[in-house]
């Protein structure tokens, strides 16, 4: 099930943006105008994926440098080893919706 967060426009090219999904916080980023969503606690130590640097599309931790492909969750550098989950994002007309 998806549910409505935002709106369409809500984060712009090359930034991110964390939403409420039933008590999670999922992270949004517009990686060269195409949306993805995945979940924004590193799986490291915690520290908000949002915090840090979006690359094309790798997210880097702000905390201890672990990478992250944005399109699938997978790690690309550590010192994270476990993936962080992938969330589908869907823009229908105006609105943005996360999948719970
Ligand atoms: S908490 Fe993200 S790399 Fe350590």
């Amino acid at each position: 099930m998806s549910a409505r967060v935002g709106g369409s426009n809500d984060v712009k090219e090359g930034h991110m943006r964390v939403f409420d999904v039933a008590g999670t916080n999922v992270n949004v980023a517009n990686a060269n105008g195409h949306l993805y969503g995945f979940d924004d606690t590193c799986t490291h130590m915690g520290c908000s994926l949002a915090n840090g640097r979006l690359t094309g599309t790798v997210v880097t931790c702000a905390c201890h440098g672990s990478q992250f492909d944005v399109t699938s969750g997978a790690v690309l550098r550590g010192p994270a080893e476990r993936p962080v989950r992938s969330r589908t994002v869907q823009v229908k007309g105006d609105d943005l919706f996360i999948d719970a």
